[in-house]
């Protein structure tokens, strides 16, 4: 199976997430040195550096997307937008996210401390916005984040084309949305297929 972990980071087992030894894994990470340190632990795996919403695969490339908390900082409509596209039909997306209470903890251990407190207040604000329109906005500092919740993670999902949208909470309090994209007319449950 073809995986693609969005917003990689350092590498890091994907064994919660099903990724077993015999997939064929692709990380894809905006920032370079974060890359470099995940081929050093990971070297069976292939790396990207590359902004989650814009991918350099061609449409349908990959089985599977994961994401353990990358998507929080991207903007998520164009994240998922490319996911879609780079899945096949019937593929399967699989993420984590920051719920608002991660955010409110940061909040806290940032205050009073001027800009990072001010970042914090742009988060809590874009989280806002992304749970009223499924839509996120840059910073002033020209990074994105937000917090999730399911009512705007459902609105961001449906909109860029997912169907099956199921949410889970993990024993560590992680909240995990899975979706899938629609099979083609005819497939075989539960297989994603090249064209
Ligand atoms: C909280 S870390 C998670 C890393 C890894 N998934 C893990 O579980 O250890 C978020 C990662 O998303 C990456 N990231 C942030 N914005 C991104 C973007 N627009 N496109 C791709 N990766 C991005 C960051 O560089 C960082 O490595």
């Amino acid at each position: 199976m073809r995986v693609l972990d969005l917003g990689c980071g350092d590498g890091h087992d994907l064994l919660a997430w099903n990724v077993v030894s015999t997939d064929d894994v692709t990380g894809v990470d905006i920032n370079g040195a974060r890359v470099a340190a995940a081929r050093e632990r990971f070297p069976g795996r292939t790396y990207w550096q590359a902004a989650g919403e814009s991918l350099p695969f061609a449409d349908g490339s990959f089985d599977r997307v994961i994401s353990n908390a990358g998507v929080p900082y991207m903007d998520i409509a164009k994240a998922f937008t490319e996911a879609h596209r780079v899945l096949l039909p019937g593929g399967r997306l699989s993420i984590s996210v920051h719920r608002w209470n991660f955010t409110m903890t940061e909040l806290r251990n940032c205050f009073p401390k001027p800009i990072p407190t001010l970042f914090r207040l742009y988060v809590i604000a874009n989280g806002i916005i992304f749970y009223c329109t499924g839509r996120t906005v840059r910073s002033f500092t020209g990074m994105t984040e937000s917090f999730q919740t399911k009512r705007g993670l459902r609105i961001a999902l449906c909109r860029a084309g997912f169907e099956n949208i199921s949410f889970s909470e993990w024993a560590d309090g992680r909240l995990v949305v899975e979706a899938s994209k629609r099979k083609r007319a005819g497939q075989v449950a539960g297989v994603a297929t090249a064209a």
